[in-house]
């Protein structure tokens, strides 16, 4: 967004957002927001949904775009999403909800996943009927009175198909792939995500699945009485019997916003706002012909730490290439790697190969001690 000089306010605090607005902290958005006269205010993490910044904003006569802390629930809430779900007919993973001390024995691996935003620590994917229930028990002992999401473990490729919605309806954006493992080839620990492809290439019927599970979940939303408002994310498993959801995100994913948004041709905001209005108009926004590849630079020790360095060269900004920051600082005017995934390096071009080799091509100027990356992002 900061590229087509929309910014209204920023809650996290990094050199390159101060180039665009002011920095305040989550509990003074809606003072900020009104002592600048802001027409719109783009709520974009989910920790600040959660906690009710749209509510607030709301109910002080200011247009917010995001959810309601109660339609975060979608995020903030597993065992929320997968009632909707199994109500509404999605298609997704069988699952069972424990409570401590409830009996659950695993004749397989599953997938153990603790209700609440966890920061994408919460999950275990297990292998095994014994790591599922040590992960029960680990799960458990992390938050005892927590209810616990047991899930059927399923196999294929991700896709992240993610929504602009008003309330009632969806309006699809191009769909998009993370590379949640630490390493190449997907090996490694997961992380909030090490870079994305957009668009993905995934035939038409799989897509509409997608979409309509979209639909389907802000339909009941409403019906329910909850509308939503904001980016929908679904996060899909691609099986040989057809797209599963695996979770919703109640906001761009990180780095997926990143390839979207590079390859957005006209005003996004002016999207946000008719969303926020409740009154999405008709068709479509226009987005660039091409793909887009964002790679993320982490630090070295990313995900069990964060980087510790200055960052002595970094590449340009230009029509093909966005240079986004994450985790880092100003120090006496020197900037530095301090978080764990520093920065995101977005190539734009005709084609998906060419797009992977440009943000390559911008990754290559980095100059930061302990710089890390992964080498197959888009492949
Ligand atoms: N890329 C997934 C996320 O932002 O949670």
């Amino acid at each position: 967004m900061a590229r087509h000089g929309h910014v209204l306010s920023f809650t996290h605090d990094n050199p390159s957002f101060r180039r665009f607005g002011r920095v305040v902290p989550a509990e003074s958005v809606v003072v900020a927001a009104e002592r600048c006269g802001a027409e719109l205010v783009v709520v974009g993490p989910e920790g600040p949904l959660a906690e009710g910044v749209v509510d607030a904003l709301t109910a002080a006569g200011i247009l917010a775009f995001g959810p309601s802390a109660a339609a975060a629930r979608l995020e903030s809430s597993k065992v929320f999403t997968k009632s909707l779900a199994l109500r509404y007919g999605l298609p997704t993973a069988a699952a069972h909800v424990l409570r401590r001390g409830d009996a659950f024995t695993p004749d397989r691996g599953w997938v153990v996943k603790l209700d609440g935003l966890a920061a994408g620590k919460g999950v275990w994917v297990c292998e095994s009927a014994e790591e599922t229930e040590s992960a029960i028990a680990a799960a458990f002992a992390a938050r005892p009175d927590a209810e616990v999401l047991v899930e059927e473990r399923l196999v294929g490729p991700e896709l992240s198909v993610l929504g602009l919605c008003d309330g009632q309806r969806v309006v699809p954006l191009p769909a998009a792939r993370d590379h949640k493992r630490r390493f190449d080839g997907d090996q490694g620990p997961n992380t909030g995500g090490m870079g994305a492809i957009a668009p993905v290439e995934v035939p038409a019927e799989v897509l509409a699945v997608c979409h309509d599970v979209l639909q389907r979940a802000v339909e009941g939303m409403a019906q329910d009485g909850v509308p939503f408002v904001g980016v929908l994310y679904g996060g899909f498993m691609l099986t040989p019997e057809g797209p599963r959801l695996l979770e919703f995100n109640v906001r761009f994913g990180d780095p997926e916003c990143q390839a979207i948004l590079a390859l957005w041709e006209d005003d996004p905001v002016r999207w946000f706002a008719s969303a926020a209005r409740g009154a999405l108009p008709e068709g479509h926004p226009r987005f660039r012909a091409g793909a887009a590849c964002c790679v993320v630079v982490a630090g070295e020790s990313y995900p069990a730490g964060a980087a510790n360095a200055r960052i002595d060269a970094l590449p340009a900004d230009e029509s093909d290439l966005f240079v986004d920051q994450a985790g880092t600082t100003l120090r006496a005017g020197e900037l530095w790697a301090t978080g764990g995934r520093v920065l995101g390096i977005t190539g734009v071009a005709d084609t998906p190969e060419a797009a992977r080799l440009r943000a390559y091509a911008g990754v290559a100027e980095v100059r930061f001690s302990g710089a890390a990356w992964r080498s197959d992002i888009g492949r």
